[in-house]
């Protein structure tokens, strides 16, 4: 991200300090406890910052930047350094996610079986884009992926981190009328598989 006619440098510094500032204020007391519940699991250890983090991700689906300055605060790290991490690990996300995260493998044994067609197939369904991966609703988010580690699966794709494999633009069609008409909770959509 490029500010100003600065450098690349210059330009992630500004939007560090820019994005500091931003999430100063505003946790709420029953979020707090939340966050307290699961620092209190992590005996507050700052090398823990990433387990902490994931836990954060689990309960809210991405990470609040309010919540970040909050554990920087509380594990007496930077909020630079916190933001550092979340930013580095591709799996954390600074954007809401939607309830049911469908990712649909693009990875070379995946590709050569139609994945392509798989992934347009449930954008189509679902009115989302790459620059808008999520739903209005707040209900789907639809993401591409490298490798999910299951090739002998291709195509696959899933559902809040449950796998459905040997997928097709029906099949595709079929889960997401299901999770519609279901619209229940994360592990509901497990428990469809
Ligand atoms: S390439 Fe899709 S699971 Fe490996």
């Amino acid at each position: 991200m490029l500010y100003y006619g600065g450098t690349d440098q210059q330009s992630e510094d500004i939007y560090i300090q820019s994005w500091i500032w931003q999430g100063g204020e505003g946790l709420e007391s029953k979020n707090q406890k939340v966050l307290d519940e699961i620092l209190e699991s992590h005996n507050y250890d700052q090398t823990a910052v990433i387990a902490i983090m994931q836990d954060i991700q689990k309960v809210y689906r991405y990470l609040p930047e309010e919540m970040l300055c909050y554990i920087a605060k509380k594990l007496h790290l930077s909020e630079a350094k916190v933001y550092g991490v979340a930013t580095f690990y591709e799996n954390f996300s600074l954007e809401p996610k939607g309830k049911y995260v469908i990712k649909i493998c693009d990875g070379t044994a995946c590709h050569v079986r139609q994945s392509t067609e798989i992934l347009t197939e449930i954008r189509s369904l679902l009115g989302v884009t790459e620059a808008k991966p999520t739903t209005e609703d707040m209900m789907f988010t639809v993401e591409t992926v490298s490798c999910l580690g299951a090739c002998g699966l291709a195509p696959v794709c899933t559902v809040n981190d449950v796998v459905y494999p040997a997928m097709n633009q029906e099949k595709a069609r079929a889960l997401i009328q299901k999770l519609k008409e279901g619209a229940g909770t994360r592990e509901e959509a497990a428990d469809e598989n």
